[in-house]
């Protein structure tokens, strides 16, 4: 992999002069902040080895190179979901080459169901962490021989998303009136949205919000050494009483949140 990680970056390092200190994965509804970069490059996926096409709708595949708030960030527009069928080490490949690009933080997006009947449409909630069910069922982006040039065997992942940045999220959430939740992630395959049964598992094991997501890019990301912060947008309530979710309220509410989720990240991003 390592071979095909540095022909990815050697051909995205060719065009773009900037060298990105942030990696964001930008979910449903918030690519547009890729068009928001200054000084920017712009490389298709159909151009970078080992990248997909994004297949759904509201996903285009770009990686943007350019500066955003000031600072250098490659932004991912467009990801790779499990459930288009790709194996999970190609799904957390942009990963790879955004840590060899140079970014030592990772700051990721999703779209998700709000789990809890307290939270609203439109929350914002920064994923304190975890649960990762495809990779508890063996599917995991690590398995298989381990490349100790990219990380360890066996990294750990309690204090995923405790680092020194947090404090930054907290100051700039505060500065633009943006109330954040926390809460727990837990990463399902899907395509398919959650019976009433699973959404009262999904409860009970302790998760707030529920996506098809993030999870593996997350474990890759760390496995590589990189910070992390990651944000989800609460799209709809995810309630075993509520009424069943569908692609174009996750869309709607993307759109609609897409201002504030974009100030807080721009917010993160000058003052780190
Ligand atoms: N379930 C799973 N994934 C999702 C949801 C949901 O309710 N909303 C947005 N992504």
């Amino acid at each position: 992999m390592n071979e095909q990680i540095e022909q990815a970056r050697a051909l995205i390092a060719a065009r773009a002069t900037l060298r990105p200190r942030v990696g964001l994965i930008l979910g449903s509804g918030l690519g547009d902040l890729a068009d928001e970069l200054d000084e920017a490059t712009v490389v298709p996926y159909a151009a970078i080895p080992g990248f997909h096409e994004p297949k759904v709708p509201g996903h285009r595949g770009e990686l943007a190179i350019g500066l955003l708030a000031g600072q250098p960030v490659a932004a991912l527009r467009g990801r790779s979901h499990f459930y288009e069928g790709y194996p999970m080490p190609e799904i957390t490949f942009p990963v790879r080459v955004l840590r060899a690009l140079g970014c030592g933080t990772l700051l990721v997006t999703n779209a998700a169901g709000g789990l809890r009947s307290d939270w609203r449409v439109g929350d914002i909630m920064r994923i304190t962490d975890q649960i990762f069910l495809p990779g508890m069922a063996g599917h995991h982006p690590l398995i298989g021989p381990n490349d100790d040039q990219l990380g360890p065997r066996f990294p750990p992942m309690v204090g995923a998303f405790t680092n020194g940045l947090v404090p930054m999220v907290y100051e700039a959430a505060g500065a633009l009136g943006i109330g954040l939740r926390e809460g727990v992630y837990c990463m399902l395959a899907g395509p398919s949205f959650e019976s009433a049964a699973e959404l009262r598992m999904l409860r009970a094991l302790g998760a707030d919000a529920v996506g098809m997501s993030t999870a593996p890019e997350v474990i890759v990301a760390r496995h590589s050494g990189m910070d992390v912060l990651a944000f989800s947008l609460i799209t709809n309530l995810a309630l075993p009483d509520g009424p069943p979710a569908n692609h174009e309220e996750v869309l709607a509410a993307g759109e609609q949140a897409k201002p504030r989720f974009a100030a807080l990240i721009r917010g993160i991003l000058s003052l780190m």
